[in-house]
């Protein structure tokens, strides 16, 4: 049976019915599209706190129950069953491959790792002290200089082979950076290594030395990816859609979700994490855990428990316990499990968990609060960190984005207002004024 909502004023004017749409799962929606033209009235939603911006088959959250589904399958699922590039195939395809698919995706993946040669030369343009997320802001805007036989969203051959080259790329452009940041060679990527170990050997051998691959670590570092791959209609995601809906460029509207992703309030928390992590042990540790938490319950401090709280799960986040237990393996692995830092931040979670505060605003740890400590231990420096967050978020992006061209509602984005300047007035001369 289908359902209606109908929109009454208290000033008089008419009622009007808008149709409930239901998706497989999850709460009803109610189609506006025609409210403006109904009405001539608008929505009010800063921030999209009640607005589905689009129909969506990639990934699904249930927040109150901590639930994150990749095209249906539960993410403890996928993150202890596949690897990284199964989970890549699963998100661009619907399906999980058969091993023939696997196979050939794959070989496909593999042999588009290396960049073309020049953007080494564009790398040198930028300080060596620059931000990692700045670099791979402008590198990967650059795709679109290099690889511009693909540039045409129309075309589907051209949508297939930018989204192989972005995520074939990305662990080299992340190492390249990398690399120039510290002032040595590029290390090449290598055939034989699987995706992960390769992007590893990349930033961690030189010329001289060959990178020995832990697989214990290197499992780590593709779980990374996989909890990372793609989280429905996030910040950086929107982006990317509003971008990708004005026809630009699969790699321009790349780029503009890794500008997003920068921000610490999105993927540059896990960074913003372990910075303070480290001021906290710096300043006294678990002795002065309960100043910290004050100091973050006092609403004129401006400071945040980072990687903690999230605006959709108001439960833990699968990925974080998924995390957590990664950690143990990796520092466990490293033979460093007594690490200060996993100590406090496992103090500080559990008087967090215990706190009223916390728990009053459904505030758990987040994906975010266990990755960076992972991260460090794996020998990746804190300014990478979301770095490696757009390598993984970059498959989610390629697929919305894709699903968004092929969704025949697509329309440019084009959000309105609640207009609270100056009405019309008139011009009066400079000596006037
Ligand atoms: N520490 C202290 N208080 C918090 C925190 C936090 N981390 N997060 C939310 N609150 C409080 C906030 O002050 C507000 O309190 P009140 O109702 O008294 O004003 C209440 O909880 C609701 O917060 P909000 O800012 O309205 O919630 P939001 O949905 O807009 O924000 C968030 C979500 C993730 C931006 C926020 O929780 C936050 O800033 N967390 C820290 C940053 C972080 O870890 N981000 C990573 C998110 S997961 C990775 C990703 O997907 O990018």
């Amino acid at each position: 049976m289908s359902t209606t909502a109908t929109l009454s004023f208290s000033d008089g004017s008419p009622s009007v019915e808008f149709p409930v749409l239901k998706g497989t799962i999850g709460p009803d929606v109610i189609d506006i599209k025609t409210l403006y033209a109904k009405t001539g009235k608008f929505t009010y939603d800063p921030g999209f706190m009640s607005t589905a911006a689009c129909r969506s088959a990639i990934t699904f959250i249930d927040g109150d129950k901590g639930e994150l589904l990749y095209r249906g399958y539960p993410i403890e699922q996928i993150a202890t069953q596949c690897d990284f590039l199964e989970t890549c195939y699963l998100l661009l395809n619907g399906e999980l491959p058969t091993a023939g698919e696997k196979a050939a995706f794959v070989d496909n993946v593999t042999h588009h790792t290396m960049v073309h040669e020049q953007m080494q030369f564009f790398l040198r343009g930028f300080r060596r002290d620059a931000h990692p997320m700045a670099v791979l802001t402008g590198m990967v805007g650059a795709l679109s200089a290099f690889y511009h036989d693909t540039l045409d969203v129309n075309n589907p051959e051209h949508r297939h082979i930018a989204a192989i080259r972005l995520i074939a790329k990305m662990p080299t452009l992340v190492a390249m950076a990398y690399k120039y940041s510290i002032g040595q060679p590029m290390i090449y990527p290598k055939n034989d290594l699987s995706y992960t170990a390769n992007f590893m050997r990349m930033m961690f051998a030189t010329p001289c030395e060959e990178y020995k691959v832990n697989d214990v670590l290197v499992r780590a570092l593709d779980r990374i990816f996989i909890l990372h791959a793609d989280h429905e209609q996030n910040a950086s995601t929107s982006t990317v859609r509003l971008c990708g809906s004005s026809g630009t460029n699969p790699y321009a509207a790349i780029a503009a979700g890794v500008a997003c992703l920068w921000g610490p309030a999105h993927g540059g928390a896990n960074e913003a994490c372990l910075v303070m992590l480290n001021e906290l042990q710096a300043a006294g540790g678990v002795a002065k855990l309960g100043e910290f938490i004050a100091q973050v319950k006092d609403k004129n401090s401006n400071i945040r428990l980072m990687g903690f709280g999230h605006r959709v799960y108001k439960n833990y986040d699968p990925r974080a316990k998924l995390m957590r237990e990664t950690c143990h393996e990796v520092l466990g692995e490293l033979g460093v499990g007594n690490d200060p830092l996993f100590k406090l931040a496992m103090e500080l979670e559990r008087v967090a968990l215990e706190d009223e505060y916390f728990i009053a605003r459904k505030l758990y740890p987040n994906v975010d609060f266990y990755s960076g400590i992972v991260q460090r231990a794996l020998g990746i420096p804190t300014a990478l960190f979301t770095a490696i967050f757009a390598l993984a978020r970059t498959v989610g992006w390629i697929a919305q984005l894709n699903e968004m061209l092929a969704d025949p509602d697509q329309k440019i984005g084009r959000p309105r207002q609640l207009f609270t300047g100056s009405a019309p007035r008139q011009v009066s001369p400079i000596a006037q004024r």
